[in-house]
């Protein structure tokens, strides 16, 4: 049975141009040209390049379609996992200077704006939207806080995946359909890259990135139970099995290449696609990139859970929201509309490599997902979910930012005990 493990949970645009997010994508403005009415909506996300970017164009093709009247306007700010965009968006906030929509994910990352009262209840959209049967309960449940629902999901990711380059493995000798059991034993088949040749047998580049990989280690070190007690305090982040699970991610980090601590995860990814690396953890937004590259999934390259984390899904899922004093409310309920609607979950989903948060789709909508999508589906459908902390679903933001500078400073220090240290006192953060 399917559990979720719940943890805890601008200004208007055309006219003030200068206060939006830089636009790096391409898609600004992709609403059309039918705003006579005056209609827009500024949506604030980070999907600006590569299959983010593609996703996010999908999505807009529909909008268009759905909405001709509402014009949209991409305020995008480079940089995965929202590094940037968060930032822009938090300063934005503060000043009582919101966007229409931004891209925030489900759990606990919205809560501080939850309660800052940032943000406006949605409920009735879902009821309007006929979205209530339409999401999973589960998913429903930790968007809700104190009965009221304040965002919509486009999509559900999962975090604990590893990407793995066949060649590189068989190089080790190692079997790509057989991944090891545990943390212990792939930094095992790592030595054994190592001895093999590959220099760098994992990789790794920004904080966030980072912590995710550190998230994957904490759930196969610790234990479903324990890591979700991390959340709730029931876990001791200053305890021993933290402690072997940083000693284990410091081993891991050894393998990994320093010049890509500082970049994004395409450039990270791309040892692994131009068969320099064997792995990489990453969630799944990275099919397209193994896709641009004609690589195939199950030939070229496999997937496999994070050893250690078989049976779960380390869960996440973007969601947009619509904030107290935003210009255009009925611009950001048609962009809500789109989003939410089968037609641009399909259209976003399949072009994004996520699963749609929806889980009414027919067999036939279905079949237009990838082999992959399919695996993802199966497995969120019967896995135990927990939730990602480097993509907001566990913790609040101000206990993620913390804890992606504490991962930034043990990359120049490697001092574990440091580490535990400040991951403890970013852990109480709200
Ligand atoms: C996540 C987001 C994903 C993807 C990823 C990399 O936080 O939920 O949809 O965009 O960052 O940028």
């Amino acid at each position: 049975m399917r559990k979720l493990i719940a943890a805890a949970g601008a200004l208007a645009l055309a006219v003030t141009m200068s206060a939006c997010s830089s636009t790096s994508g391409g898609t600004d403005n992709a609403g059309g040209d039918k705003g006579a009415t005056g209609s827009e909506v500024g949506v604030v996300t980070w999907w600006s390049a590569g299959s983010e970017k593609e996703g996010f164009d999908a999505l807009a093709e529909v909008f268009k379609k759905q909405h001709p009247e509402v014009k949209l306007v991409k305020q995008s700010e480079s940089g995965g996992g929202g590094t940037n965009a968060k930032q822009k968006l938090a300063a934005n906030l503060a000043a009582k200077n919101p966007p229409d929509t931004y891209q925030g994910h489900a759990g606990a990352e919205l809560s501080a704006d939850i309660a800052a009262g940032y943000l406006e209840d949605v409920s009735a959209l879902y009821d309007e939207f006929k979205l209530r049967d339409a999401f999973p309960k589960d998913l429903v449940d930790r968007l809700t806080v104190d009965g009221k629902i304040y965002s919509v999901p486009s999509n559900i990711h999962r975090a604990n995946v590893v990407w793995a380059n066949v060649e590189v493995m068989k190089k080790a000798g190692l079997d790509p359909n057989t991944p090891p059991a545990d943390i212990k034993g792939w930094i095992a088949d790592m030595e054994k890259l190592k001895a093999a040749g590959v220099q760098y047998p994992i990789t790794v580049g920004a904080t966030w990135t980072q912590l995710e990989l550190l998230e994957t280690v904490l759930i196969s070190d610790l234990g479903v139970e324990k890591y979700n007690g991390l959340m709730d305090g029931k876990t001791d982040w200053a305890g021993p099995e933290v402690k072997t699970a940083l000693e284990d991610y410091a081993k891991i980090i050894e393998f990994t290449d320093p010049a890509l601590y500082s970049e994004d995860w395409e450039p990270a990814m791309k040892p692994i696609i131009d068969g320099k690396s064997a792995y990489n953890v990453m969630g799944d937004w990275a099919p397209p990139a193994f896709d641009n590259a004609n690589m195939k999934w199950g030939t070229d390259y496999v997937t496999f859970p994070v050893p250690g984390n078989q049976g779960v899904f380390d869960f996440l899922a973007d969601s947009f929201t619509l904030p107290v004093g935003a210009k255009h409310p009925d611009g950001t309920k048609a962009w809500l509309d789109t989003i939410s609607s089968k037609e641009g979950q399909i259209a976003f989903n399949v072009a994004k490599g996520s699963i749609p948060s929806r889980s009414d789709l027919s067999e036939e909508e279905l079949s237009k997902f990838s082999d992959y999508q399919k695996s993802a589906m199966e497995s969120f459908g019967k896995d135990t979910i927990v939730s990602s902390i480097a993509h907001g679903a566990a913790l609040p933001l101000a206990a993620t930012e913390k804890m992606k500078e504490a991962l930034g400073k043990f990359m120049a220090n490697k001092d574990v005990a440091g580490l535990q240290t400040e991951l403890a006192a970013a852990a109480a953060l709200k």
